[in-house]
């Protein structure tokens, strides 16, 4: 088993694995995207490959909404060309998503005013993640990541 992630594991290195395999198959799912819009769409599909591997498709619709906030951050927030976007499958009902990018810029969730027209996006990961979300300073980088779990 190839092992790259970072001591507290909570995130993923910059040089995070692509797969690590188990008895029953694969348990994480990860790739390296531009840092562009239609990555997003890349890392959606990516999330869907896992989920549907896992037979957790039930968990799409949260964990979509939640890798579109996290890559469209990378997109707009952080820094240089490339992102890693990473999926985990924590136990029986638990996924990780997670999104490494070049910036050391940590987000923070935020109080968005009634007429601001951003800065919800992570209130929004927050809420359906149930507050499992968080960020990891990695030397080059960050790693921001949220955790979807079937009811
Ligand atoms: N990947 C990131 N890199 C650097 N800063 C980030 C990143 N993601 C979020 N942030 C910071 O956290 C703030 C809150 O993010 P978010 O709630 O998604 O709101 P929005 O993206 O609409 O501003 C952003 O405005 C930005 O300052
Ligand atoms: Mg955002």
């Amino acid at each position: 088993m190839s092992s790259q992630q970072s001591p507290d594991s909570r995130g993923m290195t910059i040089d995070a694995p692509v797969a690590e395999a188990s008895a029953t198959g694969r348990t994480v799912y990860t790739e390296s995207l531009r840092r562009a819009p239609e990555s997003v769409r890349s890392a959606r599909r990516l999330v869907s490959s896992a989920l549907r591997a896992w037979g957790l498709e039930r968990l799409e619709d949260t964990a979509w909404i939640v890798v579109t906030e996290l890559m469209s951050n990378a997109v707009v927030h952080a820094r240089l060309s490339t992102v890693r976007v990473t999926v985990t499958r924590r136990d029986q009902c638990v996924v990780r998503i997670a999104v490494v990018d070049r910036s050391r810029r940590v987000p923070q969730s935020q109080a968005a005013d009634l007429d601001d027209e951003s800065g919800r996006g992570l209130a929004i990961v927050a809420a359906l993640c149930s507050g499992r979300w968080g960020a990891v300073p990695l030397r080059r980088g960050k790693c921001v990541w949220a955790e979807v779990e079937l009811a």
